[in-house]
């Protein structure tokens, strides 16, 4: 049977990848999550069985019970969280179960590199590590380290992202502390690599786990509860680096292929995010964003008034309308308002107007937020369009419906050298011909900054929840 070990982890190496080529469609997406679990099946299987070898070589009693109970309780707690989730708290989700692989690869580690030591500094007896080789010592400790901290920091991001502290934490000094922590816990892991024998060595080991869950919180807690998924997909790419660290500790192959992939996939989802916010990685992890001092910024270059429509106003200028863009936003979330977005558009689109929705990469609050909502009003995919796509011929468009987006679609971003989201893209709602903006008072977004496109004079503000303006709408639409 070890004869087609190799062939079963190209095989399922194929199907990680291709899940993951597959997630990037909504209309693909089902069979994505289908394909990768079916790779973890034979994963968890076939190789464990087969690679039994190797594990029992590392002196692993290999239990292919426990394995059946913990495969069966994983699926079980899965299929609860993801039928009860609501759409709204998936980041909340997506952090936890993230928060767990982290630990997960941190407790295989710590038990590879402890199992055989006898705890000498608290118990007296003498350690023996039997590790190979430094390198084998080093990803057990690497492993273990980024593991632990992208456990402790998603516990952070969660409670965040429920609300409890979204708020940065910060205190003068507080980058050089953290730094100094960092320091200490590469040094202790520098230290054990190459006396992992040593009478201290499950000492040094235990504190160093210790700080690594500290650091984990020092490094979350200072981040606005809005930047959340980019830090989630930062932890996230640490999961994946510190399972394929695991792979190489306890000699399997697949956890170091599917660690990679998750590795460098959430590297370039992190990249990509602060790249449409025209952020460096950096701001995000150690600029506080969304503390005070950003707060109301950019009203210096407001011009203009604003001027607030009515519902029956808004469905005569829809009727005379021939194209109809839509560009939801976090708001269109918060209100749950895709259901009355969809019939809203299906009435116009009944009545011969173009409807498109113009979709942001970072409108909402995680990547996809709007596809995934849309998808979930059954929105047909080929109305949503991107960014890049629709730009161009947005001065072609009759009325632009701006629902609960606020950052996505100011001009200040292109505009205002001063604005602190200078240089981000942005929908060019402003240059359709008219915009009307549907939100519930004039609080600025996520970046705490002044909008532009409230004050401009073909912009008319149709105030209240979103939900509540779209099923007046809808009403008045069915009326005229
Ligand atoms: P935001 O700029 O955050 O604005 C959302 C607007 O929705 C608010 O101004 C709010 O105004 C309105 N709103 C809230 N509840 C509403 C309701 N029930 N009905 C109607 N309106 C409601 O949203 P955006 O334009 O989607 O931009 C997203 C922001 O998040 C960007 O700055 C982006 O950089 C940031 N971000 C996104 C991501 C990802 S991956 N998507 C990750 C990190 C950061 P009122 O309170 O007046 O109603």
């Amino acid at each position: 049977m070890n004869t087609f070990v190799p062939y079963l982890i190209i095989g399922v190496s194929v199907l990680f990848i291709l899940g993951i080529k597959f997630l990037s469609s909504p209309k693909t997406a089902r069979s994505g999550n289908l394909v990768a679990a079916a790779g973890m099946l034979v994963a968890l299987v076939v190789l464990q069985k087969t690679g039994g070898d190797n594990v029992w070589a590392h002196g692993w009693t290999f239990n292919y019970t426990l394995i059946v109970i913990g495969t069966l309780i994983g699926l079980v707690i899965g299929a609860i969280g993801a039928y009860s989730v609501k759409m709204t708290s998936m980041p909340q989700m997506v952090a936890l179960f993230n928060g767990l692989g982290g630990g997960a690869a941190a407790l295989v580690a710590s038990l590879e590199f402890i199992k055989d030591t006898h705890y000498s500094g608290i118990a007296g007896v003498e350690l023996s590590i039997p590790h190979d080789s430094a390198f084998i010592a080093g990803s057990m400790l690497f492993a273990t380290l980024i593991g632990s901290l992208s456990f402790s920091g998603s516990i952070i991001a969660y409670l965040k992202l429920e609300g409890k502290f979204e708020k940065p934490h910060t205190f003068p000094g507080q980058n050089i502390l953290n730094g100094l922590i960092l320091l200490v816990i590469l040094g202790l892991c520098g230290w054990l690599t190459f006396n992992a024998s040593s009478g201290n060595a499950t000492t040094a080991f235990i504190v160093m786990f210790a700080l690594a869950l500290f650091f984990g919180v020092a490094m979350v807690l200072p981040i606005g509860g809005a930047d959340m998924p980019v830090v989630i997909s930062l932890l996230n790419s640490f999961t994946g680096l510190a399972v394929a660290a695991d792979g190489f500790a306890i000699n399997n192959l697949a956890m170091v292929v599917a660690g990679t992939l998750v590795g460098s996939s959430g590297t370039l989802l992190t990249l990509l995010m602060c790249k449409a916010m025209n952020r460096p990685v950096t701001n995000v992890l150690f600029g506080a964003f969304g503390s005070s001092g950003a707060a109301q910024a950019g009203a210096a270059g407001v011009v203009g008034t604003v001027k607030p429509i009515q519902a029956d106003e808004v469905a005569l200028l829809l009727a005379y309308a021939q194209r109809v863009v839509v560009v939801p936003g976090y708001g269109m979330a918060v209100a749950q308002a895709q259901h009355s977005v969809r019939e809203l558009t299906e009435e116009l689109g009944n009545r011969g107007v173009e409807v498109q929705f113009a979709i942001h990469p970072v409108a909402g609050r995680m990547p996809g937020h709007m596809n995934v909502l849309l998808a979930e009003a059954n929105v047909p995919y080929d109305q949503l369009i991107e960014m890049e796509q629709i730009n161009p011929s947005m001065d072609r468009v009759d009325v632009c419906l701006v629902i609960g987006a606020n950052d996505v679609v100011n001009p200040a971003a292109r505009e205002d050298k001063s604005s602190p989201i200078y240089g981000m893209p942005i929908i060019d709602a402003d240059h359709c011909k008219t915009c009307i903006v549907m939100k519930r008072s004039m609080a600025a977004g996520f970046a705490g900054i002044e909008n532009h496109l409230f004050y401009k004079d073909n912009t008319r503000m149709l105030f209240g929840d979103a939900k509540a303006s779209l099923n007046a709408l809808v009403a008045a639409v069915k009326a005229s």
